[in-house]
């Protein structure tokens, strides 16, 4: 097949383009996907960085390449949501890592002829795509002479599935729930280069979104992946799952198929008929996993991630990629524009030094319900934070204790579409000692609510605990 005709047809190319020697329809190895990153690089010097995270397991020194797609690419901006595409963790599944090399040669291709909302997207997001996460694991895989396989080179060089191996941070929510975001952790020896460089390449950026593609089943998954009960398949809420359901939804629903009635992938298990479904799943009602980067993400920083399983063959023939790209593409690109709904803003002190560090807390107050969501965001360094929601009423808090009062604005959300989240900025008053006493009792309260709703016995007693401290609370109050 002539790919010349194909990629013009595809809109991936125009005459003169990088795209000259950039095929769709061919499975790009490391050398030569590291080439079209640097093609890439050169052909939009402004918007584009390119940087490496570290080393994998093997032994050729492989290293994690991410390209960032963005104005200013090589430095966070104050106020400038940060994404991510991780793509290709599990070696032998291929789609998701030439799929984001069709969209870095597209985003840079329309930047440069001036398209406006490419264009946009691009001066307010900053983008970071990392192709393989386990590029070891790819060369594994391409190389089966046994034919493309269920599981040879799913692993990384030391034959650790890498989506198995992050900290299990929900093993310590189910046990403690009066924390849910922001877990600590412990390195191990355990974690892989691969996990550890994502690990910290995690929590040292601001992520905002993330999406992380994989392949064998067609559906999008958001958190939690990991089941409460233990139960192989049970669905496990996290307090965000109207959120997670709409950004899962935001790319099944701009993907060609995911989304409609579509044959089940092979082998099934009963239930897994997706496309009757929406074309989501929660994590761990599908299957549960322990170790998961998409929970880590969730509940080691502020990063939201869903994971993306992008057709039931994982490493299918280079001439069907084309089709895949054409599926996707709506999608993908859709899906970063998912970075700027709910609200953004700086938290400052009353001489407009920003406050790194800084807690945003936000209650669902649509149709006069007064829910606390109990999944705190934090500022960063510039004092910068965002917060994902969907449409609806909320009390936006920020709070810095003990040294500052929190401040709540009541924000109404829309989430326009293709506009930049809508910007709430707060003065934090320096605390007082009655400020202080009040604001401890509101926390207190807070998990006291949300432990209320928990029907493990664990909670109870954290209930019953707490239920001593609000008399004891109240009691001083009086007297
Ligand atoms: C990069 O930016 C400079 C300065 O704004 C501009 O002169 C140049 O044309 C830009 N290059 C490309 C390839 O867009
Ligand atoms: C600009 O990019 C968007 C998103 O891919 C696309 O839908 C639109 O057709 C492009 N506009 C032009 C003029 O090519
Ligand atoms: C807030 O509540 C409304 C009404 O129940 C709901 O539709 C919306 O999804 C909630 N928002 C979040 C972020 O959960
Ligand atoms: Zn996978």
């Amino acid at each position: 097949m002539n790919v010349i005709p194909l990629l013009l047809a595809l809109g991936l190319c125009y005459t003169g383009s990088i795209c000259k020697g950039f095929e769709i329809a061919h499975h790009h190895n490391y050398e030569e996907m590291l080439q079209v990153m640097e093609d890439v690089a050169e052909k939009c010097p402004n918007i584009t960085y390119l940087y490496s995270i570290g080393e994998t397991a093997g032994n050729k020194g492989r290293e994690l390449v991410v390209i960032v797609l963005s104005d200013n690419p090589e430095k966070h901006e104050v106020g400038e949501p940060e994404f991510k595409y991780v793509a290709n963790m599990h070696g032998n599944e291929v789609v998701g890592r030439e799929l984001v090399l069709d969209m870095i040669v597209y985003l840079c291709d329309q930047y440069n002829r001036g398209n406006k909302t490419i264009q946009k997207l691009i001066d307010t997001t900053r983008i970071h795509i990392m192709p393989s996460m386990n590029p070891d694991g790819w060369e594994k895989a391409d190389g089966n002479q046994a034919g493309k396989d269920w599981l040879v080179g799913r692993s990384n060089a030391n034959n650790v599935d890498l989506n198995r191996n992050f900290p299990d941070l929900d093993y310590k929510i189910y046990h403690d729930q009066s924390k849910n975001n922001h877990l600590d952790f412990q390195y191990s020896p355990v974690f892989q280069p691969e996990t550890m460089a994502v690990m910290d390449w995690i929590i040292n950026t601001p992520f905002v979104l993330s999406a992380n593609l994989h392949g064998g089943d067609l559906v999008a998954n958001y958190p939690y992946d990991e089941s409460r009960s233990g139960n192989k398949q049970d669905y496990a809420k996290s307090p965000d799952d109207n959120t997670f359901v709409y950004l899962a939804e935001s790319y099944a629903e701009n993907h060609k198929e995911m989304s409609e009635s579509h044959e089940p992938c092979e082998p099934m298990d009963e239930g897994d008929d997706f496309g009757e479904k929406g074309g989501i799943t929660n994590g761990a009602e599908w299957y549960s996993v322990s170790g998961g980067m998409q929970d880590f993400n969730y509940l080691a920083s502020n990063c939201f991630e869903i994971t993306l399983e992008l057709g039931c063959e994982k490493f299918p023939p280079a001439s069907d990629l084309p089709k895949y790209w054409d599926d996707n593409k709506n999608a993908l690109i859709e899906y970063i524009w998912q970075t700027h709904i709910g609200v953004k803003g700086v938290v400052a002190d009353e001489n407009n030094n920003p406050i790194a560090d800084a807690v945003i807390k936000v209650t669902n107050l649509t149709g006069g319900q007064n829910k606390y969501i109990n999944h705190d965001i934090t500022t960063g360094q510039q004092g910068d934070y965002w917060r994902l929601l969907v449409p609806g009423q909320y009390e936006v808090k920020a709070c810095a204790a003990p040294k500052y009062k929190c401040v709540g604005k009541m924000v109404t959300i829309t989430n326009p579409r293709h506009t930049e989240a809508q910007v709430v900025n707060f003065i934090l008053p320096a605390a007082t000692a009655k400020s202080q006493k009040r604001e401890k009792f509101v926390n207190e309260n807070q998990v006291f609510n949300t432990a209320e709703k928990a029907n493990e016995e664990a909670d109870y007693e954290r209930m019953a605990e707490l239920k001593e401290l609000l008399a004891a609370y109240l009691k001083g109050r009086t007297n």
